[in-house]
């Protein structure tokens, strides 16, 4: 896909199809992850492939907040769960950067899914204790983002009126807005 149709494809899905994700598709976006720059080039991340059912359904039933906002992901056929070790990675003036690390290979892994017309949708909300007791992951590993992989559901459903007031919109900022030439404003 051209790059800049790409970029304009990629959105947050909530409302996925049954079909399962094929094999192969998996490990292309496990490659394009593997292939993002990281500090030092340590590689912190570690990503977890979630096909079985009943696990999925584990991880859609929590609830990180009072009320459990990602409810959708117990009708995914695959969730990743982006891990890391913030000792393989650095830390300078307060950053850690195995956030940034692994943000940056989920960043990999979400574009080359929608290059392949598969759906993606970042998760911050989630309880990490919840999440590294369903998937029995070590005491030092961070649990950074999730994201379900799968195709998007033809038909709009509740999930998808709920999401748009959840997301709170989908629009961006002007240039104008974010972007300063040569100083602060
Ligand atoms: C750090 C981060 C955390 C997010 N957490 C959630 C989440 O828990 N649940 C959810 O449905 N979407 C979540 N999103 C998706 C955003 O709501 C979405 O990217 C934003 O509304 C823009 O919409 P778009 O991705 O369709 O362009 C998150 C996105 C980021 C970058």
């Amino acid at each position: 896909m051209d790059f800049w149709e790409l970029i304009k494809q990629r959105k947050s899905y909530r409302n996925f199809s049954s079909q399962p994700v094929e094999p192969d598709k998996i490990y292309k976006v496990l490659d394009a992850a593997r292939l993002a720059p990281s500090w030092q080039n340590r590689q912190c991340w570690r990503f977890i492939v979630v096909k079985d059912k009943e696990t999925i359904k584990k991880i859609g039933q929590l609830r990180p907040l009072n009320y459990n906002i990602n409810f959708f992901l117990r009708h995914v056929p695959a969730i990743i769960v982006a891990c890391a070790n913030p000792k393989d990675s650095g830390h300078r003036h307060g950053i850690d950067y195995y956030l940034v690390d692994v943000s940056i290979a989920m960043e990999h892994l979400v574009l080359a899914a929608t290059d392949l017309g598969l759906a993606t949708c970042w998760i911050g909300a989630f309880d990490e204790q919840m999440i590294k007791d369903v998937l029995e992951i070590p005491k030092e590993i961070r649990v950074v983002a999730l994201t379900p992989l799968g195709y998007a559901a033809e038909k709009p459903n509740i999930v998808d009126k709920i999401s748009k007031i959840v997301a709170k919109g989908t629009n961006r900022k002007k240039i104008e807005e974010i972007a300063y030439f040569e100083k602060w404003q």
